[in-house]
């Protein structure tokens, strides 16, 4: 069975996480990079915080970046803001490709998918554009029909012109529209889309910390779509983002294995922490060393996090999850030295990006 999500994800990086255990410096699986910070919408509870001051990526700096990660770094999610937009956008996936990212994912709103410029450099670079959907729920279901049209030209031309792009979509999941989500993925996938996937709608970015809103129903609904036949088995979730319990950890470990740049090219914490500059590891932009993944300054900031004191732990974001189940190896690590990770029991999609 293949999974898009779950904090054993990691362990397909079984060299770096060995490294990492044994206590010596990795490069990142993953690169979560904002092209900009600007968007044309104004979702209410955006995790980008859009009233910011726009900011945009160099061409030299992300050549830079990509040319120090290359041959290490395998995995590229460009977002936002909204990532096609950005006016080097084709040029920036040109570039990825030729420095040896395998997965490149674009998430996006999907309100450019037919301009040529957008659609022809994902046809011809990305491994897949994430198409995030807002409307769905809405009384009027506008946007639900106008991005669906956009998934049924880009499906064709895939088709048509032979690219290996996959179109997915990302809903957003609530307790209020739990019962709708059966709808939404019907028409998502007879649209042409090859997957949904569905993450827990989270309220309170701007104060740094994060919160699920109530999941209630969610995880059951979702269940029941995957024993359809119907769904082709295009339907991914990351379960432990619904899931309660306790999270422990001492160091945010995940950033050394999946590293984000903010469009004011920052490097921040964790995804979930994006913009609160209190979450600030490296300047990577600013003040550019080849070696800045190592410097002290960095690597203390990183060690200094736990969660007890962690603000973002209630979002039961990807990197908070990877941190828990880091954690639980070092424990067992230090028990058992001899003790191998174990082999993941299913294949990942984009295995990747984290
Ligand atoms: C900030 S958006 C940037 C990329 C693009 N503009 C878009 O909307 O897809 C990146 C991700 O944030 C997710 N997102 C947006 N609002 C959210 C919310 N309230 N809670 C959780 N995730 C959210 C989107 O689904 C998308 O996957
Ligand atoms: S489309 Fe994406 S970046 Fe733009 S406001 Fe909505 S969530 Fe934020």
């Amino acid at each position: 069975m293949s999974e898009m999500a779950s904090a054993f994800k990691i362990t397909y990086h079984k060299e770096k996480l060995e490294s990492y255990l044994r206590g010596e410096s990795i490069f990142p699986a993953t690169l979560e990079l904002d092209l900009t910070s600007a968007c044309n919408r104004k979702c209410p509870n955006c995790p980008s915080t859009t009233n910011l001051p726009s900011h945009n990526l160099k061409d030299d700096f992300i050549e830079g970046l990509f040319s120090s990660l290359e041959g290490q770094t395998r995995g590229l999610i460009l977002t936002g803001g909204e990532p096609t937009m950005a006016p080097n956008f084709p040029k920036t996936l040109r570039m990825a490709r030729r420095c040896g990212f395998v997965d490149i994912v674009v998430v996006t709103n999907g309100t450019f998918l037919n301009e040529e410029k957008v659609a022809g450099a994902l046809l011809k670079n990305a491994s897949a554009v994430r198409v995030s959907m807002y409307d769905w729920n809405a009384e009027s279901c506008s946007g639900l029909f106008s991005t669906l049209k956009q998934i049924e030209a880009l499906r064709s031309r895939i088709d048509r012109e032979g690219s290996q792009l996959q179109i997915g979509v990302s809903a957003l999941t609530s307790k209020e529209n739990a019962s709708a989500l059966g709808s939404v993925t019907h028409q998502v996938l007879s649209a042409g889309a090859h997957w949904i996937y569905f993450h827990p709608l989270c309220i309170k970015w701007d104060s740094g910390s994060p919160l699920r809103v109530d999941q209630r129903g969610v995880l059951n609904q979702i269940k029941e779509l995957h024993t359809d036949q119907s769904n082709h088995s295009g339907v991914f979730v990351f379960c432990d983002r619904y899931m309660e319990g306790d999270v422990k950890f001492n160091g945010y470990h995940a950033t050394h294995f999946l590293l984000v740049i903010g469009a004011d090219g920052m490097n921040y914490l964790g995804a979930e922490v994006k913009y609160h500059r209190e979450h600030i590891i490296a300047d990577v932009a600013g003040n550019w060393r080849n070696d800045f993944l190592w410097r002290s300054q960095r690597l203390q900031r990183i060690q200094a996090v736990n969660s007890q004191t962690y603000p973002a732990l209630g979002s039961r974001h990807r990197g908070v999850l990877y941190n828990n189940l880091i954690e639980q190896f070092i424990k067992r690590r230090q028990r058992a030295p001899d003790e191998t990770i174990p082999v993941p029991k299913n294949t990942f999609l984009f295995p990747h990006i984290l």
